[in-house]
């Protein structure tokens, strides 16, 4: 267990979670955020007193004398969404590279015993969409990047930069790279389907919209995913590991996710099927198998327990309407 741990982008979604879960450990915890998106609403407030918040944007470069050194650091810090990804790709491109760089070289001068680095399934989407690799995807699937037009790919391509950065690094500390599929739970703000389908029921939309009802996820709840993090990062071993960080034990298509949230709300729209937003993959599955293997993890928050959990928090915490 460490002693410090410092957590870039801490005051966005998982990162808050992953302090709260330090922080029952018995760990001193420091925030970084620039606050571009990490949220200081009263959630943020209440975690304020029991953590050091450092505000710093990692596009530049983290003086060494900054912050004092750590055992743990765990990278979440980047512009993540598909929505920015296509509203703004040189944005994303860059922020989350300088932000790994920086972080690095902050590191390469205080030596921390370990660095872990949050990626992304959407490393493997490209080569699962050519049907150059099947599922449920393994950490060995190729980078494929099917046309550098694409403003969506600018978040893939800024994480493998990253990961290659780690893995490629020559670095003294121990490198662990978890690549998470599709986290979801309370306070992760409101650009992806599980928070757009509740902010959607609770404001009574009938009918309601389901875009791709066909398309698959595996969901994992924020406290499965935080578990799987820490255990990582606290494998002992001075090599690098990565290991993809999911819930593979309920792939569920939009259709399914819709009805059992209207379940949870006690609510029977009626239900409008269009077309999956552009450039979404089909499907998305992790192999867990390297998970399991170093760390023994088991994901425990079955796909019911976790969306009511996320919806009666929502329903507690409306934002204005829009
Ligand atoms: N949530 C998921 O399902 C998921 C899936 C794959 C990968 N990830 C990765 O996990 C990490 C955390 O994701 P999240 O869902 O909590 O996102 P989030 O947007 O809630 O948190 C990211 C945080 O980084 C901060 N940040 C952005 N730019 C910064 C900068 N230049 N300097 C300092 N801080 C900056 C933001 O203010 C925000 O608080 C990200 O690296 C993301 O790419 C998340």
């Amino acid at each position: 267990m460490a002693d410090r741990a410092l957590i870039t982008g801490g005051a966005g979604f998982i990162g808050l979670h992953l302090a709260r879960r330090l922080l029952a450990d018995g760990t001193d915890v420091i925030l970084l955020d620039d606050f571009s998106r990490g949220r200081t609403d009263e959630e943020f407030a209440h975690l304020r007193a029991d953590v050091t918040v450092v505000e710093h944007d990692l596009r530049l470069p983290l003086p060494p004398d900054k912050i004092a050194p750590v055992d743990d650091v765990y990278h979440l810090a980047a512009v993540v969404g598909v929505r920015r990804s296509n509203e703004m790709p040189a944005r994303v491109l860059t922020t989350n590279i300088l932000a790994t760089v920086h972080l690095l070289d902050w590191c390469t001068r205080t030596s921390p015993r370990s660095v872990f680095l949050s990626s992304t399934s959407e490393i493997a989407d490209g080569a699962v969409g050519l049907g150059l690799a099947t599922l449920p995807a393994g950490e060995q699937v190729p980078y494929v990047l099917p046309d550098t037009r694409l403003p969506r790919a600018s978040y893939s391509l800024s994480k493998v930069v990253s990961e290659t950065l780690m893995w490629q690094g020559g670095h003294d500390f121990r490198v662990r790279i978890g690549r998470y599929h599709n986290v979801y739970g309370p306070r992760m703000g409101y650009s992806h389907v599980i928070p757009q389908f509740i902010e959607r029921l609770l404001a009574e939309e009938n009918p309601f919209r389901i875009h791709g009802a066909h398309q698959t996820r595996a969901f994992c709840h924020v406290d499965d995913a935080v578990a799987a993090t820490v255990a990582l990062t606290g494998l002992p071993g001075a090599g690098p590991l990565l290991a993809n960080i999911g819930n593979d034990r309920e792939e569920t298509d939009a259709r399914d996710l819709a009805e059992r949230l209207f379940a949870v709300a006690d609510r029977k729209p009626d239900v409008e099927v269009l077309p999956p937003p552009p450039g979404s993959p089909d499907r998305r599955l992790p192999d867990l198998t390297a998970l399991r293997g170093l760390a023994g993890y088991e994901p425990r928050i079955d796909l019911d327990t976790g969306l009511r959990r996320t919806y009666e928090w929502y329903a507690a915490n409306r934002r204005e309407p829009r």
